[in-house]
């Protein structure tokens, strides 16, 4: 797919891209990239995670990366290592993919960003055009431009010796990614749109060149305000789900449904159908981020964002109302069993970064729970925040299993695998039939008919219409799927 001429035109010989930074961005990124034809060196210093992506093993779940990673492994087309310089000189295209991770004061901590630019400028071999994928404040192109500036000045001598020219001849350009965890990879080659930050014609022509065998809208732009698009589109999601979720306490209040208002909303294409499911929150290596990113950098402008401070401040209270219920639902939370079922931040991903399960699970450990819980695939993940406790915390093989005993089931998040629960089997098996649903996963009046004591988040809770302990029949109930 590559067009050899094409690339010659740039000034680029070698049809190699260096991805440099192989965590969720960057490992799909260099994997789709292989995939449309491009020679990929994937570069990280994680020693161990180089080893076990040699080994042809991801180090992380996400659906269709481990075919991609076998096959490209095997094709030849994606070679992961650990030697950064030498990726950097193998190739004229660098996706700097490398974390951006948050810190204290809630200002993006950029010292790898700044690190990747230094061992750029260390290794400039010829024309190299450097793409910042991770999500970055406005102006760290900026940033990354004088850094290489200022530290390739050091090394011109040895450039003017070894004939690549002393002044630095490269591009920095900046395409955010808006790959969502768990569809990563469609999300790859099936975006909505590509954004271009460019500030040469050559660097837009190359990006373009990349970009021609997808078929989406491509919106060029300087690179400031493509760093800028990223950071908006997140901070307006998160805003749509706290809104939603500011909207299912109201409903709660006065007897309405928030899966109906939703709908109603959705049908107005200004408003669309998206990111309008309530729950308890939003979570994940984004969001969180970059919502504090966004009002850091605006309150350091001077700009007035209270109502970003709104959103974030909506979300971190969905726990509490979370618990709020689960004492409505159960009186006194200490001693009790409870069986969680979701522990990853969304379905579809082993990723239990700024989880709201997890906080939920935190917050019932302190109030003294027994704890019963099962993730079909990130319960390692959270092992490791929250270790076994020999009858205090035991991690199930089963939603079946986790049920044992239970006096509540929670369910946490919207695997689909729990769209499609044995009802019968659960039932059977908790010692009091209570479901505490934080992603209103089914139709209340089904799970009441099933014999459930059904909460779930902005619509009318109920008891059962009729207690049916130990004589459930045969119960198959359809999750209702979410939009
Ligand atoms: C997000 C952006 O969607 C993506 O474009 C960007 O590149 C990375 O950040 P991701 O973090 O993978 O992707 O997850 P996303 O699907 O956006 O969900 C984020 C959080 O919001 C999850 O905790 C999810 O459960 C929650 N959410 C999402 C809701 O609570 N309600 C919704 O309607 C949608």
């Amino acid at each position: 797919m590559i067009d050899a001429d094409q690339l010659g035109k740039f000034g680029v010989e070698r049809s190699k891209i260096a991805v440099l930074g192989l965590g969720h961005v960057g490992l799909p990124t260099a994997l789709g990239l292989a995939e449309l034809g491009w020679e990929v060196l994937g570069a990280d210093d994680d020693t161990e995670k180089v080893a076990l992506l040699r080994s042809g093993k991801s180090w992380f779940y996400e659906p269709g990366l481990q075919s991609l990673l076998t096959k490209h492994l095997a094709s030849g087309k994606f070679q992961p290592t650990h030697e950064v310089a030498a990726a950097i000189r193998g190739a004229s295209v660098l996706f700097v993919c490398v974390g951006t991770p948050q810190r204290e004061s809630g200002a993006p901590d950029l010292s790898q960003v700044e690190a990747v630019a230094r061992t750029i400028a260390q290794n400039l071999n010829g024309y190299k055009l450097i793409i910042e994928k991770s999500t970055v404040p406005a102006i760290t192109g900026q940033w990354i431009k004088r850094i290489i500036e200022r530290h390739a000045r050091a090394e011109a001598p040895l450039r003017s010796a070894n004939g690549t020219g002393a002044t630095p001849d490269f591009d920095v350009a900046s395409n955010p990614e808006f790959l969502q965890e768990g569809k990563a990879v469609e999300d790859f080659f099936h975006p909505d749109r590509v954004v271009l930050g460019v500030d040469s014609e050559r660097a837009r022509r190359l990006l373009e060149e990349i970009y021609r065998p997808l078929e989406c809208p491509i919106l060029v732009t300087t690179v400031s305000t493509a760093e800028l698009i990223k950071h908006a589109a997140n901070a307006f999601l998160s805003t749509k789900i706290s809104f939603i979720n500011m909207i299912s306490d109201v409903c709660e209040a006065v007897g309405a449904d928030v899966e109906e208002v939703a709908r109603g909303l959705g049908l107005d294409p200004r408003i669309g159908p998206d990111f309008l499911r309530a729950g308890i929150g939003f979570g994940g290596y984004c969001f969180p981020k970059d919502l504090r990113a966004l009002i850091y950098l605006a309150e350091e402008h001077g700009v007035d964002c209270a109502m970003l401070r709104e959103v974030e401040h909506i979300n971190q209270r969905r726990i509490e109302l979370f618990l709020r219920k689960m004492r409505k639902a159960l009186w006194v939370l200490q001693g009790k069993t409870i069986a969680v079922l979701g522990l990853a931040f969304k379905p579809n991903t082993d990723d239990v970064r700024e989880a709201p399960s997890l906080k939920v699970v935190e917050a019932l450990t302190q109030e003294g729970v027994i704890l019963r819980l099962y993730d079909p695939q990130a319960a390692s993940g959270a092992q490791k925040l929250f270790p076994e406790r020999p009858s205090r915390l035991t991690y199930c093989s089963s939603p079946y299993e986790a049920a044992l005993g239970a006096h509540a089931l929670l369910i946490l998040t919207e695997w689909d695998e729990f769209g499609r629960l044995d009802w019968t089997q659960i039932h059977e098996a908790m010692e009091t039939r209570i479901v505490v649903d934080g992603r209103n996963l089914f139709e209340p009046s089904r799970m009441f008919e099933a014999g459930f004591e059904y909460w779930s988040v902005g619509r009318v809770s109920a008891q059962p219409t009729s207690q049916r302990e130990g004589q459930a029949e045969t119960l198959q109930l359809e999750g209702r799927g979410r939009r």
